[in-house]
């Protein structure tokens, strides 16, 4: 199977009536679009389906999954997916819509998949300042998650030409909402107990933030969370894991791919864009049974494999 190559038709349509229900009928089937934002053109895809989640890095061609930020429109979809706190809510009170992401923890029972935020049990969330992009995700009733519409290692786009040169033949819909206002990533913030961290600069301010009230504190990111971009903190299983097992030995759980016996398959039929969506449940699943330890099938080492490798190899370390 070639998961990294594409031969896609990427259709480009300037938003307007016919535009939004392409896009709506093509992310309800879980294939991703680029949506305009006020910050930067984002790839959007159903939050709540993970093999629409694992779509993404596909064609983003992504060498690892970081957390994804999940788009809503209005607050009573994000006080669905997320528990918002007094902080919380005076915060999105004070900037939403707009380029403000607010880290916070997910609520067990909310939709979004385990891929969007890589397993963790907090979620990025942010409310967009951009008719486009949220007439996209009301007609679709469902969070929609976004990182920037560009191939893994480039610029982030900030025209929809910028990203049909980035991603084309490899996303089947772009809608033009015109350059983007903002012209970088939202800003982005974890609350804590005791005062608010700025995770990634952007539009809104530590000034504007402070403004509100907000008791910032220093450092930017914390040990627990590394710089974003090459975030490090995903879910990772307690239990020792091993790498390409063939079987399972005494007290193992076997995560398998392809056709075999296994504890969880994470695609009997060796799709890896399908096993990218499964990859966290995965990991919970085998370190929430009784087994001692976990042990992981050999996954390709191409396409979207590269990432799923990727997160095996770091939770092998551990
Ligand atoms: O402006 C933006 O925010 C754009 C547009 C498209 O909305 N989106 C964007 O998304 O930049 P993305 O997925 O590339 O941003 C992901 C970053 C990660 O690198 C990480 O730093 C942070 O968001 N992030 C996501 N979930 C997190 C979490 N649970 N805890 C800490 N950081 C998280
Ligand atoms: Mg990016």
């Amino acid at each position: 199977m070639t998961v990294d190559q594409f031969s896609l038709e990427t259709r480009c349509l300037p938003f307007g009536e016919g535009a939004l229900t392409l896009a709506v009928r093509t992310l309800l089937a879980g294939e991703p679009v680029a949506l305009p934002s006020e910050t930067v053109y984002g790839l959007a895809a159903d939050a709540t389906n993970a093999r629409a989640v694992a779509a993404i890095y596909a064609a983003k061609g992504r060498p690892s999954f970081n957390p994804l930020i999940v788009h809503v429109v209005d607050r009573a979809m994000a006080e669905a997916v997320a528990d918002f706190s007094l902080e919380a809510r005076r915060l999105a009170d004070a900037f939403w819509p707009g380029p403000l992401t607010l880290v916070l923890p997910r609520r067990a029972d909310g939709p979004v998949c385990d891929l969007a935020t890589a397993g963790l049990p907090t979620v990025a969330l942010r409310m967009p300042d951009h008719s486009a992009m949220r007439a996209v995700i009301a007609a679709c009733g469902r969070p929609l998650a976004a990182p920037s519409a560009n191939r893994s290692g480039s610029i982030s786009p900030t025209s929809a030409t910028h990203v049909l040169a980035s991603l084309g033949g490899r996303i089947p819909l772009i809608i033009d909402g015109g350059p983007t206002t903002e012209g970088i990533e939202s800003t982005i913030v974890a609350l804590g107990t005791d005062g608010i961290r700025i995770l990634r600069p952007g539009p809104i301010t530590a000034e504007q933030l402070s403004a509100t009230g907000a008791a910032i504190l220093s450092g930017g990111a914390d040990e627990a969370i590394e710089a974003p971009g090459q975030l490090a903190s995903h879910y990772c299983p307690d239990k020792p894991l091993r790498l390409e097992a063939k079987s399972a030995a005494d007290g193992e759980f076997l995560i398998g791919f392809g056709a075999m016996a296994s504890d969880y398959n994470l695609s009997e039929a060796g799709d890896l864009v399908e096993a990218a969506a499964n990859l966290f449940a995965a990991l919970h699943e085998a370190d929430s049974s009784d087994a001692r330890s976990i042990a992981v099938a050999a996954v390709p080492n191409v396409g979207i494999g590269v990432a799923i490798n990727d997160r095996l190899a770091r939770a092998a370390m551990r």
